[in-house]
């Protein structure tokens, strides 16, 4: 947690955004696994820690515009819990830790609710994404839960994103942190990596860093040697010579902050040429991306941009043809790179993905191109000093894609479909690095860049 000067900034600068009214800023409940008591690792609401900055389980915040004042909603301990968990602060104690004096038990939220209701005041609070907060909506101001996301306030979200989207000082000492235990999982799995090892024993060895350090990932962990498949959890192979493995994984520290990093390597610890030819255009378009990154600059022109490093480099190839920029526009590229370049990261490895994707990523100047591939690039807009966000392009071959487009011939004057099916079976490479705009540009987050460039991929994997 930081000092409570940084909650009390936060509050005021949200209350500078919101005309009047009521805000209510939901915390999460524990989540059952199996049965009531048996809970899943509590994740407390990122709006919730952004602005009341608590850890626990249990409490909504409210943000009185007109009054000027701030109030916690929480039930104090019991003895029983006491016994169970030990001695805890008091709901007043915990208030006071954020800068809120005024505390309340939970069940006055709801007078206080349906007399502002009765008053005629607006309540502004944020979508939703618990079922057990879409149920308390319900109960406290009688909007049915199929209603609750549209009755959630724009104008609370937009005011939040513009918010979360600048990182504090202190919130870019926590990033930099959780991607120096980025680091440390992304080199542990180079070190342990040769052929007849479990692809799981990575996944094991890489999240005990993070569980060992008391944090956890910051997403389930991506690692397979079918790196074709963008959100590989299969983790039942075993590591085998002459095929590239994939890790696309990221610490969240105690604080909440995350990382999140792509790298691919073979297997031997030694590429072969053709490994070598589509990771160095990988690599390219990941350098490009990174070099274009700074303030004014969209977003979705790096994405193409990068988008035409890696169809020049598979034209080079002879896997595509044409001319680059026409096969952009096109969206040819996107056979070989369906996704986006990046997101926000954050509190959220995809930051404030609850909010809206749209109003996260893009505004009324720039709006997603409604085109395969580019339509899931998360981040459109133009880039800010203070965003932090991830670049990882890719280049994938993947057969049930590249036998539709060649059977329905799409883009066939941009590829050659011939040469490109001669790679079904070579996988997928996504590169992936974090990063900070900065007033001139931008900086990769973390003490040290993760292993990348060739010569230091195989310096590095097999190595123990
Ligand atoms: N790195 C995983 C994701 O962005 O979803």
């Amino acid at each position: 947690m930081f000092d409570k000067q940084v909650y009390i900034n936060r509050r005021l600068n949200l209350r500078k955004k919101i005309r009047s009214g009521l805000i209510l800023i939901t915390g999460n409940s524990e989540s059952p696994m199996n049965y009531p008591k048996n809970t899943y690792r509590f994740r407390q609401d990122s709006n919730f820690l952004y602005f009341f900055g608590l850890d626990l389980p249990g409490f909504v915040g409210v943000i009185d515009i007109e009054e000027g004042k701030d109030c916690l909603y929480g039930n104090d301990f019991d003895l029983d819990d006491i016994i169970w968990m030990g001695p805890q602060p008091s709901v007043n104690e915990l208030g006071q830790s954020v800068g809120i004096p005024c505390t309340h038990p939970m069940k006055e939220l709801a007078s206080t609710l349906q007399r502002a209701i009765r008053n005629g005041r607006k309540i502004h609070f944020l979508p939703q994404y618990r079922a057990e907060n879409i149920l308390m909506i319900d109960r406290l101001m009688g909007i049915s839960p199929a209603l609750v996301g549209q009755y959630a306030s724009t104008e609370l979200v937009k005011a939040v994103v513009s918010l979360r989207s600048i990182k504090e000082p202190v919130e870019i000492a926590e990033l930099d942190k959780a991607c120096d235990v980025g680091y440390l999982m992304h080199t542990t799995a180079m070190r342990l990596a040769k052929a007849g090892v479990p692809e799981q024993e990575l996944v094991g060895a890489i999240e005990g860093i993070a569980i060992g350090k008391g944090y956890m990932t910051s997403f389930p962990i991506i690692l397979s040697q079918n790196g074709e498949t963008l959100h590989n959890h299969d983790h039942s192979q075993i590591l085998t010579s002459g095929r590239m493995l994939l890790t696309d994984a990221g610490a969240e520290i105690t604080s909440h902050y995350a990382s999140d990093n792509t790298r691919t390597f073979p297997v031997d610890g030694k590429f072969t040429p053709v490994q070598k030819d589509i990771y160095s255009i990988v690599l390219d378009a990941l350098n490009k991306g990174i070099e274009l990154s700074k303030p004014g600059v969209t977003n979705q022109s790096i994405h193409l941009e990068t988008a035409k490093v890696i169809t020049a480099g598979l034209k080079n190839l002879g896997i595509m043809k044409g001319d680059v920029d026409e096969a952009v526009a096109n969206g040819a590229h996107a056979m070989f790179f369906p996704h986006g370049l990046g997101h926000m990261m954050g509190l959220d490895v995809h930051d404030m993905e609850d909010l809206g994707e749209n109003y996260v990523g893009y505004d009324d100047e720039i709006s997603r191109i409604d085109q395969f591939g580019t339509a899931f690039l998360r981040l459109g807009r133009r880039l800010q000093s203070g965003f932090v966000l991830t670049v990882e392009p890719g280049i994938y071959f993947v057969p049930a894609l590249i036998e539709k487009w060649k059977s329905e011939k799409i883009n066939s004057s941009f590829i050659n479909y011939d040469k490109a099916m001669e790679y079904i079976g070579f996988g997928g490479i996504r590169l992936e690095d974090d990063i900070l705009i900065t007033d001139n540009g931008s900086r990769i987050l973390g003490a040290k860049r993760i292993p990348v460039t060739i010569e230091e991929i195989e310096n590095i994997v097999g190595k123990g």
